[in-house]
């Protein structure tokens, strides 16, 4: 619901509201968001109060009053008129004049949303708010847009920037400000590296500039856009958290500052590195939507509202809400040997055990028998696939299984045919040495036969192969752009992004049934901008259990369950060379979309009969797996273990995974309180390998909590034990009993 009363906009989603005022210089003052409040006849209370000159501030007018923009919570700033904190929008024109005083002109409130201009962005029922500002001097507007997502408690912003009568270079252009009249926050990001995603970076913010960024022209492993701020004594399950997320999945930049006078400032949108965008006279330019939620429950309610809000209004297409299907992968089986006889072999035996789906990984195409060489020459390899792609699928129909297949459109080998026809339409400095990432380069793909020309032959692959499922990678990042500046250089990576969303728009526009998994070495590319046209991400290259359940449930933080990949591989484990148990293994893997990563032809009998049990078991509770509520499960730090809890909608069911790594002799028993059950219902308690049964109602459970059985490391003929060695998980089933 939006509201305009005097010169007061009031945003108020279920259980959050959102205030800010226009003041009496046209300027937007920032005055609440957090927990929702009823409607007021005035908000004074909340204006900033400004009676006396703080010394040595600049005074925005000296007819305004005492106006010090730096002294304000703001909802937008530009540069010059005394806020001297980060900007929201930096601009320069010809002249090289760079002030700017954007104030208030107009607004509309509507039902709905329109798309942004080349960028994905979200979709569904909302109400809109749209604010325009002026810059009478520089003659250029500015147009803010706030959408309500009520039920998911989500405000979404973005901004198009409008050059009037004078060309301008945009420097600077974010997609939401958030000022707060406080310090005292701290801040998680997920930060990292290759098949080391997702790890937390929790600060305390101290005054100055903190910067979550990534230059690397990808949203990046190393800092994803997801922010957590929160009340210092906040934690996972109470204190006000505040989340925010970017729809983009290039250079983007998420900043915190806290100002000398103790405020604090949010700024998100693309990062500023090499950004400028040229302007002439009557052109736009729109900025990535901005998410943001609030939560006085912790941090977990700000990943409840990203959950509801990324199934409902991101993620879309045929298979949003549909159960995902459980596949095998032949990458970790068979790198790149492999033939046709071989790929049989694994599909059939990927059939028996209960998969769906057999993924082609990597090899398939041109001569590439290892990394060196053949992307961009996406035809079949016929030495290795004699019948080509559609001979493999009509033998994978007769099995039957579906067929998946690897792409990754995006890159060019020195070593293949498409380098050779177009050397130019690489990103490269012409007449160096090139820097490799993977032995690759990229395609300069924000040219637009560049992109047609991957459209028709990534077309042409997907036809032929009657593909029911593409994983879509991306293996280095973006270097040497400055070579193809010419005359919109800086702008390039953005360009980059565009031309991508363009690719996949199409690509995946032209498949609507295909199920499309994004890729980019593990999560390189984990963000809200894929997943509008992705339903799921591979989370990371890294299968080692132990590894993923943090990665895992650090991830959830902000992104459901089902947009992340998780597979069971082989042991040890390729990434680590650790050993885990397959129980183990497929414990973690079973909270996210599953998939087996191992040669499934070489299993022996007991194996084969665990992982059909398994695929069974994950094909019955798959819904609930894949789409019900997860709640981290919270233990003293003496236990060393960690779990989470993923219930049902109308709470009939749940499955908890515990974790615990190293063993340690004579602990007591560890005390597992569970989450999200109706307080009033009856459930059996019971552990996967029925050796630890309980019946209590669902406020036992959760506020006392299940003492549950000893854990030991080999077993010794006891039976109500929990035998869980070194680096172990364990499933739970939590069932209600008919009355
Ligand atoms: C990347 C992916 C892997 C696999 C390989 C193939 O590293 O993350 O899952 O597809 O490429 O080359």
């Amino acid at each position: 619901m939006i509201k305009k009363q005097n010169d007061i906009f009031k945003l108020d989603t279920k259980n959050t509201s959102y205030i800010f005022r226009v003041m009496n210089t046209g300027h937007l003052e920032q005055l609440y968001y957090g927990a929702f409040v009823s409607d007021n006849d005035g908000y004074d209370a909340l204006y900033e109060k400004s009676e006396v000159e703080y010394a040595n501030s600049v005074l925005y007018c000296k007819d305004s009053g005492v106006v010090s923009l730096e002294q304000l919570c703001l909802e937008i700033s530009g540069v010059g008129r005394g806020d001297f904190r980060e900007a929201a929008v930096d601009l320069t024109l010809d002249d090289g004049s760079y002030v700017t005083d954007f104030v208030f002109n107009s607004y509309k409130i509507y039902d709905g949303k329109r798309e942004i201009n080349g960028l994905p962005s979200s979709f569904g029922d909302c109400t809109t708010l749209e604010i325009q500002l002026e810059d009478t001097v520089i003659d250029a507007k500015l147009t803010l847009f706030y959408h309500v997502f009520e039920a998911c408690d989500i405000i979404t912003r973005h901004m198009t920037v409008t050059a009037g009568g004078k060309t301008l270079t945009l420097t600077r252009a974010m997609s939401a400000m958030m000022d707060f009249p406080r310090g005292n926050f701290k801040l998680m990001t997920l930060c990292g590296t290759w098949a080391d995603e997702m790890q937390k970076n929790e600060i305390e913010l101290k005054r100055g500039v903190f910067c979550n960024d990534s230059k690397l022209g990808v949203s990046s492993n190393q800092h994803n856009p997801f922010m957590l701020l929160s009340d210092k004594n906040a934690s996972e399950k109470s204190g006000d958290c505040y989340g925010f997320n970017l729809v983009y999945s290039g250079n983007h930049c998420e900043m915190a500052e806290v100002s000398a006078q103790n405020r604090t400032r949010v700024l998100l949108g693309i990062n500023p590195f090499h950004f400028s965008h040229r302007l002439n006279s009557g052109e736009s330019f729109e900025t990535p939507e901005a998410v943001m939620t609030f939560s006085s429950c912790g941090s977990e309610g700000v990943s409840h509202a990203f959950h509801k809000f990324i199934r409902e209004h991101i993620v879309r297409g045929a298979w949003a809400k549909k159960q995902r299907p459980v596949l095998v992968n032949s990458w970790e089986a068979n790198y790149f040997d492999f033939d046709e006889e071989k790929l049989v072999a694994q599909a059939k035996a990927a059939a028996a055990l209960g998969a769906e789906l057999y993924v082609l990984d990597d090899g398939w195409f041109g001569k590439r028998n290892d990394d060196k060489s053949s992307l961009g020459d996406w035809f079949v390899n016929l030495e290795k696939l004699p019948n080509g792609l559609d001979g493999l699928q009509r033998r994978f129909a007769e099995i039957p299984i579906k067929l998946g297949l690897w792409i990754e459109p995006e890159m060019v080998s020195v070593d293949s045919e498409l380098y050779k026809l177009h050397p130019d339409w690489a990103v490269a400095v012409r007449g160096s040495h090139f820097t490799m990432g993977r032995n690759q380069l990229l395609l300069d793909i924000t040219r637009g036969e560049v992109r047609d020309y991957i459209v028709d032959v990534i077309t042409n692959a997907l036809k032929t192969s009657r593909a029911s499922y593409i994983k879509w990678d991306m293996n280095r990042n973006i270097a040497e752009v400055f070579w193809l500046c010419e005359e919109h250089n800086s702008d390039f990576y953005h360009r980059y992004t565009l031309g991508f969303y363009d690719l996949m728009r199409r690509i995946t526009g032209a498949f609507p049934d295909v199920l499309f998994e994004g890729c980019s070495a593990g999560g390189n590319r984990f963000d809200l901008g894929v997943l509008c046209y992705m339903p799921q991400i591979w989370l990371s290259d890294n299968t080692d259990a132990h590894r993923r359940a943090a990665l895992q449930q650090n991830a959830s933080m902000c992104y459901p369950q089902s947009v992340m990949g998780a597979h069971v591989s082989a042991c040890p484990c390729h990434q680590t060379g650790r050993t885990t148990s397959l129980e183990t293994r497929f414990a973690v893997a079973c909270s996210g979309v599953l998939g087996y990563e191992l040669d499934v032809a070489s299993l022996d009998n007991a194996q084969r009969e665990a992982v059909s049990q398994q695929i069974r078991f994950y094909k019955e509770n798959a819904n609930l797996l894949q789409f019900g509520t997860i709640y981290p499960l919270s233990f003293e730090e003496f236990d060393g273990a960690q779990g989470w809890i993923i219930v049902a909608p109308n709470k009939e069911k749940a499955i908890v995974m515990l974790y615990q790594s190293t063993f340690v002799a004579n602990r007591r028993s560890l005390v597992m309180r569970l989450e999200g059950l109706a307080k009033d219902k009856k459930y059996r308690f019971e552990s996967i390998d029925k050796r630890e049964t309980h019946t209590a109602t669902g406020d036992l459970l959760c506020r006392a909590g299940v003492r549950l059985n000893q854990r030991v490391m080999l077993e010794n003929g006891e039976e109500k034990v929990r035998v869980m060695g070194d680096y172990s998980a364990l499933l739970y089933e939590i069932t209600q009993m008919q009355p």
